[in-house]
């Protein structure tokens, strides 16, 4: 395509582009220009290996920055944290079996590594390496483990490599990695025309008027869902409990406390949505009989609260549904897999999302999560560990391709 032609896709975006030791290192040269041309602010990482085939100068002038090659080397900042912070996605181009496995095994032994251990954001590896590399079995569990994290590693091409083999082992060509660039980080529209009813947050159950019962959901799951949706071009109503995050734009969003009250906005909602993703971790029993004023000590040496059950708003409004998609979360502490599946045919749902709650590094209250999801129709598709964000972009490529896309109405409920 002619420069001048160039659509400014990337403005505004500040990229990682990690370079690391093979043959292929001189062609991350051009992706650079592209990159660059695209309108984004590329910060080139390269490994000591890489150096060996490219010098630091080469990307230093392209980029107008600075390349980064030594963990150990003396920064305004730490060079290790900041960047992979601030960065929109970082690229791994070309990546070497060795870069593969470090990643795969969390090792941060350079500065790359490290990086990538510090990543928020979308991660796109693009390897290169000899043919019989890339189909050992090593390898091939490497990238597996990558991508159950939701790192995205693209296949290479193939082609003649440089051992005179024609192999798979090429890196992937540059409109292929520039298409994965896009896809993680200009959103796709593919939302467009649904109205989706999202619920998120604890519910509080007041025993008295400064008393509640509650839960530890933070409301990030479904506040991230709100946005992804947002982002992906539908019309968002967000029904959220009491959290501390704050209102995302371009958003309706209805506050309420108890699951009365959540039940009530759901249900008003509901009729004309498209959608319903159900991720608010409402309070199963509520206090019977809570009281007008403040509950005194009077000397008591205990006190016993009568409970009574909540309404199950996600079951009630799937039994009321006409056209609408119905998407529940499932939060368990064990067996997940088989409660969450008594969920999603108890509930009558389309698609459950499995989550244990108890897991190390997700669940509630953190940044990061990992699910399954599984549908009415069998299928099954696991989300491993990643930042909240992305996590939901994940979760409505998911409902897409479970729900829009597949057949989904046979069988339902059973
Ligand atoms: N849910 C609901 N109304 C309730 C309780 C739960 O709409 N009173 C919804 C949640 O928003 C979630 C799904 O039901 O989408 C499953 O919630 P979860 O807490 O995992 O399970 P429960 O149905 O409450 O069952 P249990 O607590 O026994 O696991």
């Amino acid at each position: 395509m002619d420069e001048a032609q160039t659509p400014i896709n990337l403005w505004g975006k500040r990229l990682v582009l990690g370079v690391t030791g093979s043959i292929a290192a001189y062609k991350a040269v051009g992706l650079l220009r592209v990159l660059a041309r695209e309108g984004a602010a590329v910060s080139v990482v390269m490994t000591q290996a890489a150096m060996k085939f490219v010098t630091p100068l080469t990307f230093e002038v392209l980029s107008g920055r600075r390349v980064a090659t030594d963990l150990f080397e003396s920064h305004e900042e730490m060079i290790h944290l900041a960047v992979p912070e601030q960065a929109h996605a970082i690229i791994v181009a070309p990546a070497t079996a060795n870069f593969l496995a470090k990643a795969a095994l969390g090792l941060a032994d350079d500065l790359l590594s490290t990086m990538l251990l510090n990543a928020r954001c979308p991660v796109i590896v693009a390897p290169a390496m000899d043919g019989d590399m890339w189909t050992h079995s090593t390898v091939v569990q490497h990238v597996q483990a990558l991508r159950a994290r939701g790192i995205v590693v693209l296949d290479p091409e193939v082609g003649p490599l440089a051992s005179g083999q024609v192999a798979q082992g090429r890196l992937p060509a540059e409109s292929k990695i520039l298409d994965a660039i896009h896809a993680a980080l200009v959103p796709q529209r593919d939302w467009q025309g649904q109205r989706v009813l999202v619920s998120a947050g604890p519910t509080q159950e007041p025993i008295d008027p400064v008393r509640f019962i509650s839960n530890r959901s933070s409301g990030k799951m479904g506040y991230a869902i709100a946005e992804a949706a947002r982002n992906r071009g539908a019309e968002v109503i967000l029904v959220a409990g009491p959290t501390s995050l704050t209102p995302p734009s371009g958003v309706t969003t209805v506050s309420v406390n108890t699951a009365s009250e959540m039940s009530d906005a759901l249900n008003r909602h509901f009729p004309s949505s498209t959608v319903l993703i159900m991720a608010a971790a409402v309070a199963d029993f509520r206090p019977k009989m809570p009281v007008g004023q403040k509950l005194k000590k009077q000397g008591k040496s205990e006190l016993v609260l009568e409970l009574e059950a909540t309404p199950d708003i996600l079951a009630m409004l799937s039994a009321r549904r006409t056209s609408q998609i119905v998407v529940g979360f499932a939060a368990e502490t064990e067996q997940v897999l088989s409660h969450a599946k008594d969920k999603l045919r108890g509930k009558g749902l389309d698609l459950i999302i499995a989550n244990n709650v108890a897991q190390t590094g997700g669940g509630f209250g953190s940044d990061d999560n990992a699910v399954v999801v599984l549908s009415a129709t069998g299928g099954q598709k696991t989300l491993g560990l990643m930042p909240k964000r992305r996590l939901a972009d994940e979760i409505l490529t998911a409902v897409r391709e479970l729900c829009f896309i597949s057949s989904r109405r046979e069988s339902l409920v059973e």
